[in-house]
């Protein structure tokens, strides 16, 4: 801006001078006005971010408390159970007699054992969400995992009075992972499908190899899950209304939440579709190990 001075009768700079004055004021406003809605825009967004973190930290420490809850509750009654063999045994409850208190015994075994497993369980899930450690990983050919869990799932089926029909290619893929764990995979979903079948029913398990993965299918004609219920089968301890303990189908809520975890684990793709009352399939995919181009 000229700083030239005005004489005193030249009203006419005078004026000037006071425009410009006015001029140069109402930029510097302007450009304050900008300067501050830009400030004000950038604290909506900082106060969104803000309420949004707040809000997840919140389900989160639900989500926490929840799960020590279900821990506790599927701890509780186990560990009471062993607590009231060992005082009856040792109050003497039973005079000595050495086979009710083998029997009792047996009892607590079953008890730790569960107990046990569930510890493992969680163990496994915790470590699969935090990916603190690298899995252990090899290449190994799928049907190595079959030969073992057909035997121990018809047994389990004959048990529950189900038949599998068993309809697998014997052109194995390779696959790279985690032998013991996709054994598990498999057998927590044919498990499933076994448990979840009425009496006499039948559970059909194709595998096969299918545009570079390979693909589980296991399909079941038994209860079925609610449409509602579908979207929560992973989620850790759920159990679908039609499983629960009155309806006397064993379980933790854990299975599919494992099974999940160790799936995406490995890169691969799980998919459960399934009607009430008619039945549920289940397509677990793991893909193909591809030898590196040298
Ligand atoms: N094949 C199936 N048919 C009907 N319902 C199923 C089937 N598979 C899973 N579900 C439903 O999904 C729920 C979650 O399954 P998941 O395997 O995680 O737990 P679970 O079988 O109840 O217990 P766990 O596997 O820990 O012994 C089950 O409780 C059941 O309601
Ligand atoms: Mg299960």
């Amino acid at each position: 801006m000229e700083s030239k001075r005005c004489k005193i009768k030249d009203s006419e700079c005078h004026l000037k001078r006071i425009q410009d004055w006015h001029n140069s004021f109402e930029s510097g406003i302007s450009s304050l006005i900008e300067t501050l809605k830009g400030l004000e825009d950038s604290s909506i967004e900082a106060r969104k971010e803000c309420s949004e973190h707040y809000a997840r930290t919140i389900e989160l420490t639900r989500a926490k408390t929840r799960f020590t809850f279900e821990v506790s509750h599927e701890l509780k009654a186990p560990l009471a159970s062993v607590y009231n063999i060992i005082n009856v045994i040792l109050d003497g409850y039973l005079d000595g007699d050495i086979e009710k208190q083998k029997g009792l015994l047996d009892r607590a075994r079953v008890r730790i054992k569960s107990i046990t497993e569930l510890l493992n369980d969680l163990l496994m899930l915790s470590r699969l969400e935090e990916r603190t450690k690298e899995l252990e990983k090899e290449e190994f050919n799928i049907g190595e995992v079959f030969s073992s869990l057909i035997e121990e799932m018809n047994e389990y089926a004959e048990k529950s009075n189900i038949k599998i029909n068993w309809n697998l290619s014997d052109n194995y893929p390779h696959i790279y992972g985690n032998a013991e764990l996709i054994r598990r995979v498999f057998a927590n979903i044919i498990h499933n499908a076994i448990k979840y079948s009425n009496p006499r029913g039948l559970v059909e398990v194709t595998g096969e190899k299918e545009n570079g993965s390979f693909l589980l299918r296991v399909k079941d004609h038994g209860i079925g899950i609610k449409e509602e219920e579908l979207p929560k089968i992973f989620n850790i301890f759920f159990r679908g209304e039609n499983a629960r303990p009155n309806r006397k189908k064993e379980g933790m809520g854990l299975g599919l939440s494992l099974v999940k975890r160790i799936v995406d684990a490995h890169g691969g793709y799980i998919n459960v579709k399934s009607q009430l009352h008619k039945g549920t399939t289940a397509e677990v995919r793991f893909p193909e190990f591809q030898k590196k181009e040298k």
